[in-house]
């Protein structure tokens, strides 16, 4: 089925009476969570509420009933459905289920004239026109099969599909059934195709392009941490830190827990293992949209068949130019390159070039480049010449004395000052970035926003956009490409042109790089500017984040763990505390806590979302944080977490010795 996204969430088969009837799913079709479960009197409520007024009916698709669906408007004529169909179920003859998307009622599905002595059943589907798709129905109809089969032990299902409904014809044929007869004068004398399945020869190829529900997909480690392991020893064999990132390292996760991982999939990543994970984190903030997002995934896969790297630029690169500047009002020109760290360390060559100056001034925020301009102004330094350490002095966010004193100590040495406006934790007082704007004004310095975290997680547009302030230059990098490697520095024209032709200053080296052009990660970005066109990705986060933020913290109060346990920040970007007993920081607590989120199926240094996360996401989310705190307070009751914790603690990915997680 082309377009179908192949995902799959937890498969939960729950009983709910002696009348077997159960709770099938979720699935994830198209992002949308779909679901079969029996109706309930409540639904008559939702139902009413649900229904358009316009057309306010469920319309019969793929089967006659005998029941006039029609007329079906109200809440009473629902209630007296979902009644009957609970009628139908406590005689064993039907299994009634509602097809649920994202929570909300589309339809039904019946599994009728159930005969368990000959093992046979039929199928009819309903869906509502404005639910009306095959990818949903489809899912609704992957989850029955495998009831039917596996759980109800029947041999054979019938469906009678409309003679001419195609479309029936085709998800019924893909679903494996197969087509018996004409069924002349059939149901109010209409014809009908009769299609049947047998459990022998329902083979597994026909329905490959449903969803796939299997064990595999359950968010867990249940198959331990054996191959992962031995890639990860093999990885500290050939590769410093055995990660290509620090962030990435084995020591950032408790020991023998670090999955190694194979792929992905819009939430969800699996492991060499096998074990399936709900992701946070989501590649160093770098994915907004899912892994594998679909049509970024087409742009690149057009843009790869006309080659990737030439010797002049191409009619991409204005294209992206044109995208990136029509996002960012404030910025005159731009120029792509791959890392972050190079939009970084560009700006302070271009800003010491067009002041005369070499110091500069950064925000207490945790990174902003791997060059020796800022690695020699962490804890991890070894190597930064002392000469180049003396030039990049800090100053406190939300605190403009800070920087007025680093103005002042400095003799008008300062070439610029290089902050994010905003992060996860700290949103700007009033004032405070109008406050830096014009301290960099008065005395000369440049202001650099790096925006590498806060472009397309805060605003497409950027964190300048969202507080009114133009910064002089400013660095993108992370999602721009949803994963794909692109960066860019944008700013002033006056400023950029010192790197370009327009100049008879001597001239910047302002980004030149072989890769910097290259053509993928430019179709890739400029589909990221579609999707944020076309769709609102960062309302879907920061509603999920919202709903995750809101879970796990009535999760620490049902557990009365609140002053150690908290899901806090911008809900786009959120990230969690875990304080020991005495309310400090903890990174044995950190390690206990990743531990049990790791076993019960959810991956994350922290809880950033993406958009591809589904309220079902969410749910297992916040179930496996309910689960872990229980063990995170008998810990805290135990005055530590020795009797809890497998291995070593984590420790802070730039510390300065490999200690305490040497090898
Ligand atoms: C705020 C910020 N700036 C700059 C960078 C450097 O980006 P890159 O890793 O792409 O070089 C990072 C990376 O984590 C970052 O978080």
């Amino acid at each position: 089925m082309p377009g179908l996204i192949r995902q799959a969430l937890r498969f939960r088969v729950t009983s709910l009476s002696s009348a077997g009837r159960v709770t099938l799913g979720p699935v994830v079709t198209r992002g949308k969570v779909v679901e079969l479960r029996p109706p309930v009197a409540a639904d008559a409520v939702e139902w009413s509420r649900l229904v358009r007024p316009e057309r306010d009916r469920l319309e019969p698709r793929w089967a006659d009933s005998d029941l006039d669906w029609v007329t079906r408007s109200s809440a009473d004529a629902w209630r007296d459905r979902c009644a009957e169909l609970r009628r139908l179920a406590r005689d064993g003859t039907a299994l009634p289920f509602l097809i649920t998307v994202d929570g909300a009622i589309a339809g039904e599905l019946l599994l009728d004239r159930v005969d368990r002595e000959r093992g046979s059943a039929e199928v009819e589907v309903w869906i509502s026109e404005a639910r009306e798709g095959t990818s949903i129905t489809a899912s609704a109809l992957r989850l029955l099969l495998h009831h039917a089969f596996g759980e109800y032990e029947l041999r054979r299902l019938t469906a009678a599909i409309p003679v001419g409904d195609r479309s029936a014809a085709a998800l019924f044929s893909r679903a494996g059934f197969r087509r018996e007869g004409l069924l002349r004068g059939y149901r109010r004398t209409a014809d009908y195709e009769l299609w049947s399945l047998l459990a022998t020869d329902r083979p597994d190829e026909s329905i490959s392009d449903l969803p796939i529900v299997s064990a595999m997909d359950v968010p867990s480690s249940g198959r331990g941490f054996e191959r992962s392991s031995a890639l990860q020893r093999r990885l500290h064999e050939l590769v410093p830190g055995g990660a290509h990132t620090y962030a990435r390292g084995s020591d950032q996760y408790p020991e023998d827990m670090a999955p190694v991982l194979v792929r992905g999939d819009g939430s969800r990543v699996w492991d060499a293992d096998g074990n399936c994970f709900i992701e946070y984190g989501m590649g160093l903030r770098s994915v907004t949209l899912g892994h594998g997002y679909r049509p970024v995934l087409d742009a690149v896969q057009r843009a790869l068949a006309d080659g990737v790297n030439f010797s002049r630029p191409t009619q991409l690169e204005v294209a992206a130019a044109e995208d990136f500047l029509s996002l960012v009002p404030g910025a005159d020109m731009v120029k792509f390159a791959k890392n972050g760290s190079d939009a970084t360390t560009a700006a302070i060559r271009l800003a010491r070039a067009a002041t005369g100056r070499d110091m500069v001034v950064v925000c207490d925020q945790p990174f902003f480049s791997a060059d020796d301009w800022f690695i020699g102004a962490v804890e991890m330094n070894a190597g930064v010449p002392e000469a180049t350490r003396g030039q990049t002095v800090r100053f406190q966010f939300n605190d403009l004395d800070s920087l007025r004193l680093r103005f002042a100590e400095s003799g008008g040495q300062i070439a610029c000052v290089v902050m994010e406006a905003a992060t996860a934790l700290a949103e700007p007082e009033p004032g405070f970035l109008e406050g830096v704007r014009a301290l960099c004004d008065t005395h000369g310095a440049l202001l650099v926003f790096d925006e590498m975290i806060t472009g397309f997680r805060w605003s497409a547009s950027g964190a300048q956009s969202v507080y009114g302030v133009r910064p002089d230059l400013s660095c993108w990098g992370k999602a721009m490409g949803n994963g794909f490697p692109i960066s860019a520095l944008a700013g002033r024209r006056d400023l950029m042109e010192l790197g370009g032709l327009r100049t008879d200053s001597p001239r910047v080296f302002l980004l030149s790089t072989t890769h910097g052009p290259e053509t993928v990660s430019l179709a890739a970005f400029r589909s990221v500017v579609q999707a944020y066109t076309e769709g609102d990705p960062i309302g879907v986060m920061e509603r999920r984040g919202t709903e995750l933020a809101e879970g796990v913290n009535a999760a620490a109060r049902e557990l009365g763990v609140t002053d150690y346990v908290a899901a806090i920040g911008r809900p786009s970007c959120l990230v969690f505390t875990t304080r020991d007993e005495d309310g400090r920081p903890s990174q044995p607590y950190r390690t206990l806590f990743l531990q049990e989120m790791l076993r019960r199926g959810v991956l994350g240094q922290s809880f950033v979302i993406s958009a591809a996360h589904t309220v079902a996401d969410v749910e297992h989310t916040v179930q496996a944080v309910r689960e872990a705190l229980v063990v995170y307070r008998r810990a805290l009751e135990d005055g530590g977490v020795e009797r809890f914790l497998a291995g070593r603690p984590v420790a802070p990915a730039l510390r300065s010795l490999a200690s305490p997680r040497r090898l």
